[in-house]
């Protein structure tokens, strides 16, 4: 099953600190989070994303799962407890495989770094979403480099919120 990814790096490919974003809260760049991955062309469908149980956890109880969307959280721990309408699995392999009943049109893997480091060389990886944050911030968690075979576009004009300048960019597999 082909999927995506989708991150927000600063210039030293940093994503994370403290199980939170390094970043002041960007409302430009979770909409355009909001509207890559809940986006569908056929109505009957949702997508997908999945992620880290730490992931899971990093994001507000108040805003998850995150609606629209089916919500896939990757565990080992077998006891681990999620809202009725997350499916877990205890690796990335089951997490598509519990996904083989669900109606979906695309998958979109939002972290954190473990499972990107952990998707990124797959060869069903078509695509990259990057955020990519002009300036450096204090961080514990990396994006691993993007790998060759991998075309680079312009999804936006540069953006500026709270002082802070960045621009939307896809990574397309080139064929
Ligand atoms: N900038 C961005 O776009 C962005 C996006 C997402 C997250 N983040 C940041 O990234 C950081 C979190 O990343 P992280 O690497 O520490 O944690 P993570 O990848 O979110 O979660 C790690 C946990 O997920 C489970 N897991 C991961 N891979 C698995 C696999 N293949 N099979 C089964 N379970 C698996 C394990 O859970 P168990 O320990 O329960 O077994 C593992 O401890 C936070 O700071 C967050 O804010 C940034």
């Amino acid at each position: 099953m082909k999927f995506s990814i989708i991150v927000a790096t600063d210039k030293n490919r940093g994503i994370g600190k403290n199980n939170d974003l390094p970043w002041p809260h960007l409302p430009g760049d979770m909409k355009h989070f909001r509207e890559v991955t809940t986006r569908v062309t056929d109505p009957a469908k949702r997508n997908v994303v999945l992620m880290g149980r730490k992931t899971w956890e990093s994001i507000p109880e108040a805003h998850r799962p995150l609606k629209g969307r089916i919500n896939v959280v990757l565990t080992r721990n077998a006891d681990y407890e999620v809202d009725e309408e997350v499916l877990l699995a205890d690796s990335f392999e089951n997490g598509l495989k519990v996904l083989e009943m669900e109606e979906i049109e695309k998958i979109f893997v939002v972290g954190g770094g473990s499972l990107y480091a952990h998707t990124i060389e797959n060869p069903d990886c078509e695509a990259i979403y990057i955020t990519e944050i002009d300036q450096t911030f204090d961080c514990d968690t990396f994006f691993p480099e993007v790998p060759e075979g991998f075309e680079k576009k312009a999804l936006s004009e540069p953006i500026e919120e709270k002082g802070i300048k960045f621009q939307f960019f896809v990574y397309n597999k080139s064929s």
